[in-house]
């Protein structure tokens, strides 16, 4: 590879956010955002690339309003489809490393186990179907990469359901949470630290880089719950150390709480080949939530969330 900079997409997002933090150790990082580079404008994405011709190109944006999707398929395809399509075009014209994330949405949930990368996918919203698509474009570029799939993204800062459940259990004496979606909370601090674990070893002097590893990695925190078990940790743990209201929480079916979009029964996805091949594991969602916990402690009380 000619240099060592790494250019990250999507600079503003969950992911984003933290990548910035924990790949400065690998290398020059570069970002850009929206709107300087949106990916409905693919000239403005080979611009930037070219601009800079980095060695790993990582990208974090993608359109993530998984109900609002159902009505914005264009958009959503264009975001989360077409974009990297150039994105890893870019990367094969350069022969640069493309990082790249995906989602336990490309798969329909039916399997009774942990999904493996070798499963077919068949979403069941319009998100997955972008996601998917956007998976399948750079599989097809015949770029060099590494599509990590991951699930239930959380942080310290953006919108997600860490954040909304802080919200919410201040403000209501009860809430009424889905018990039958099963899946992994994956915080987005591990998700960058993974990457920048993996991308040592790519990028080490003398490595053979990213020959023969090629292709789709899972990558979930351990463990799984429903989403009612995670609001559950989440609230008990505000209740200790912010002195919060604990609302009563009631368990609910899927199909007493309707969403534009179908969200699949089973979301877990597992991390085997991640751990083979590098020797990376993530930490148990219950330690990670943990440490997402101790950040917003330390920065004072709890972010607010539009969600
Ligand atoms: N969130 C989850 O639960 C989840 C689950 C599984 C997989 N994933 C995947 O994980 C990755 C990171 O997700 P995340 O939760 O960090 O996403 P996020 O917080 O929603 O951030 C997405 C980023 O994409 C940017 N973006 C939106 N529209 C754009 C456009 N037209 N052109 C360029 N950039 C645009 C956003 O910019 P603005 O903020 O300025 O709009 C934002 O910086 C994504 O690939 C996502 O599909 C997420």
């Amino acid at each position: 590879m000619r240099n060592s900079i790494i250019l990250i997409f999507g600079r503003i997002g969950q992911v984003g956010w933290e990548l910035r933090h924990k790949l400065a150790c690998l290398g020059q990082v570069s970002t850009v955002e929206y709107p300087e580079v949106d990916f409905t404008n693919p000239d403005s994405i080979r611009s930037a690339i070219r601009a800079v011709e980095p060695a790993v190109i990582v990208n974090a944006a993608a359109y993530t309003a998984v109900d609002k999707a159902e009505s914005e398929l264009q958009l959503a395809m264009a975001i989360n489809a077409t974009g990297p399509g150039v994105l890893a075009e870019e990367a094969k014209r350069l022969g640069s490393l493309l990082v790249h994330y995906s989602t336990d949405y490309v798969f329909d949930g039916s399997k009774l186990s942990p999904y493996v990368e070798t499963d077919t996918p068949n979403p069941i919203n319009v998100y997955g179907r972008t996601k998917l698509a956007g998976d399948q474009a750079i599989q097809a570029s015949g770029c060099d990469h590494l599509i990590f799939r991951t699930s239930w993204v959380y942080g310290a800062r953006g919108n997600n359901f860490l954040l909304t459940m802080l919200r919410l259990g201040k403000e209501r004496a009860e809430l009424r949470i889905v018990d039958d979606q099963i899946g992994s909370p994956t915080s987005s601090e591990c998700i960058a630290q993974a990457t920048s674990d993996v991308l040592a070893q790519v990028l080490a002097p003398g490595a053979t880089g990213i020959q023969g590893r090629s292709g789709i990695y899972n990558l979930t925190s351990n463990g799984e719950t429903s989403w009612f078990g995670f609001a559950k940790a989440i609230l008990t743990e505000a209740a200790v150390r912010f002195g919060s209201p604990l609302p009563n929480l009631v368990p609910i079916l899927t199909a007493n709480y309707p969403t534009p979009a179908k969200r699949p029964d089973n979301s877990c996805l597992s991390c085997q080949r991640l751990e083979q091949t590098f020797g990376v594991s993530l930490p148990h969602w219950e330690q990670a939530l943990s440490l997402v916990l101790d950040t917003i402690t330390e920065g004072s009380s709890p972010v607010s969330s539009k969600v």
